[in-house]
């Protein structure tokens, strides 16, 4: 169909950087990978790809460069961590599984993360049963997972759900969701191996810190806080790297919500840093969880709160939300309760839905990753 001059102009004016994005989902239960692509111009969300995988990837992450894709075994019996090679957003071909070592034994992994700088080291975590213990892993000069590096063990009541490296890669910061702590290693930055630094409490008994967020600058650090719902602030001491707490905190939920209703999930930074997103969710699937988002100053600091928006759904186990890495304009956020991974567009000032895609697989869908 030929458009007519003025809408070929019109599309000129309001497409200048319309183009198609590509996402790869992993899921709770099924062992699937799903490949989706959005279109930023007619605002559509399409299941472009699902393949059958050894194991179903409770969180996902992608090598410094995209070319790997590091995943959670997380239907294996003990933990475990996955490695694919990516051609592009669909050609993704499974390479390895790396066995977790000392004390990671009775449990799942959980979670997991690549170092953006040399020596890429991948950092990964189970949770539930004995967890209070990381993995770090080696990749070979292609990416790909290669050796189990280093056990180490956090204490005895811990469960890390997530982890997160400051800019540098100096140091690595573990949100211990059932040991109520915030965890600071430094990195060795020839082997990625990590040597512990300091413990630091939650702000509060029951606060449960779940996923954590460094500004670039290296001066925040942003956690959700699980069992309190909420996002806190923390600053970074610039010598010693350890996180101390600001006394800064903003609610997940609305005012009146019980903290026992709800799990706050995830933080993320927008692609220009200059927005944070944080979820939480519902634990009854017959109301919603909370998806917002905070204005940052140059430094990190969180200077506003934009706004605190009823998802669609309970969210289920995700609710995750994951910043596109094109754009502020645009986020994906997950649900794993029905099944289906929706892209919020965000104007400055509130979020809504401008695409879905329903994928009601059983577990789906978990985390997802924007590839491009
Ligand atoms: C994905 O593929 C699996 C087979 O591996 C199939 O059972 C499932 O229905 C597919 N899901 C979707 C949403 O197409
Ligand atoms: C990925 O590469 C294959 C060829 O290896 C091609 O057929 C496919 O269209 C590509 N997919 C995307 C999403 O670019
Ligand atoms: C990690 O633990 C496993 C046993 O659980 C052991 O075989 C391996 O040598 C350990 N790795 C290191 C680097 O200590
Ligand atoms: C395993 O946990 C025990 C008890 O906390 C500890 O003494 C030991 O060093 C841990 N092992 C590793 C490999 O971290
Ligand atoms: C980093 O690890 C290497 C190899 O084990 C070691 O020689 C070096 O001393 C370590 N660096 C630091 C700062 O601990
Ligand atoms: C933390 O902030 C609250 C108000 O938000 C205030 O009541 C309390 O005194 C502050 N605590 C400290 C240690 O500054
Ligand atoms: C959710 O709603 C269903 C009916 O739609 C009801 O049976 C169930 O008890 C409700 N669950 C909760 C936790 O409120
Ligand atoms: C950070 O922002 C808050 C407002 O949210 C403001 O009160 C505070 O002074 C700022 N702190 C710094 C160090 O800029
Ligand atoms: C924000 O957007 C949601 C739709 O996503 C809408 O329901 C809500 O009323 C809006 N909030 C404000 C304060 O405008």
């Amino acid at each position: 169909m030929r458009a007519s001059p003025s809408l070929a102009l019109l599309a000129a004016l309001s497409t200048v950087n319309a183009d198609l994005h590509h996402l790869i989902v992993g899921t709770f239960g099924t062992e699937n990978l799903y490949t989706l692509e959005f279109d930023d111009s007619a605002l559509t969300l399409n299941l472009i790809g699902n393949l059958s995988v050894p194991d179903a990837s409770s969180w996902l992450a992608l090598s410094h460069d995209k070319k790997n894709l590091y995943g959670t075994a997380y239907s294996a019996a003990s933990p475990a961590f996955v490695s694919y090679a990516l051609g592009n957003a669909t050609d993704i071909t499974y390479s390895t599984t790396i066995q977790s070592g000392g004390n990671c034994t009775s449990s799942k992994a959980i979670f997991v993360m690549a170092a953006t700088e040399s020596p890429y080291a991948v950092y990964g975590s189970p949770f539930s049963g004995t967890a209070d213990c990381g993995s770090v892993m080696s990749v070979d000069e292609n990416g790909v997972l290669s050796e189990l590096i280093q056990n180490y063990t956090y204490k005895s009541t811990s469960g890390v759900h997530g982890m997160a490296l400051n800019a540098e890669n100096s140091f690595l910061y573990s949100a211990d969701d059932t040991g109520n702590t915030l965890w600071t290693h430094s990195v060795n930055k020839t082997t990625g191996e990590l040597t512990y630094v300091a413990s630091l409490d939650g702000p509060v008994t029951g606060a449960d810190p779940r996923h954590v967020a460094v500004h670039p600058e290296g001066q925040y650090l942003y956690v959700i806080l699980e069992g309190a719902n909420e996002l806190a602030q923390y600053s970074i001491d610039q010598s010693t790297g350890i996180p101390s707490f600001d006394n800064v905190t903003f609610p997940l939920i609305p005012s009146g919500e019980a903290d026992s209703d709800y799990w706050s999930d995830e933080v993320a930074l927008s692609f220009s840093n200059t927005y944070l997103w944080a979820t939480s969710r519902s634990r009854s699937t017959n109301t919603t969880g909370y998806i917002s988002a905070f204005s940052l100053s140059s430094t990190g600091n969180i200077t506003s709160q934009l706004f605190l928006t009823p998802t669609t759904n309970s969210g289920g186990t995700a609710n995750s939300v994951a910043p596109s890495t094109f754009s502020d304009k645009y986020v994906a956020l997950t649900d794993s309760s029905l099944g289906f991974v929706e892209i919020w567009g965000f104007e400055g000032t509130n979020a809504s839905v401008v695409a879905r895609v329903d994928i009601e697989d059983g577990g789906c869908c978990a985390n997802a990753v924007w590839y491009s």
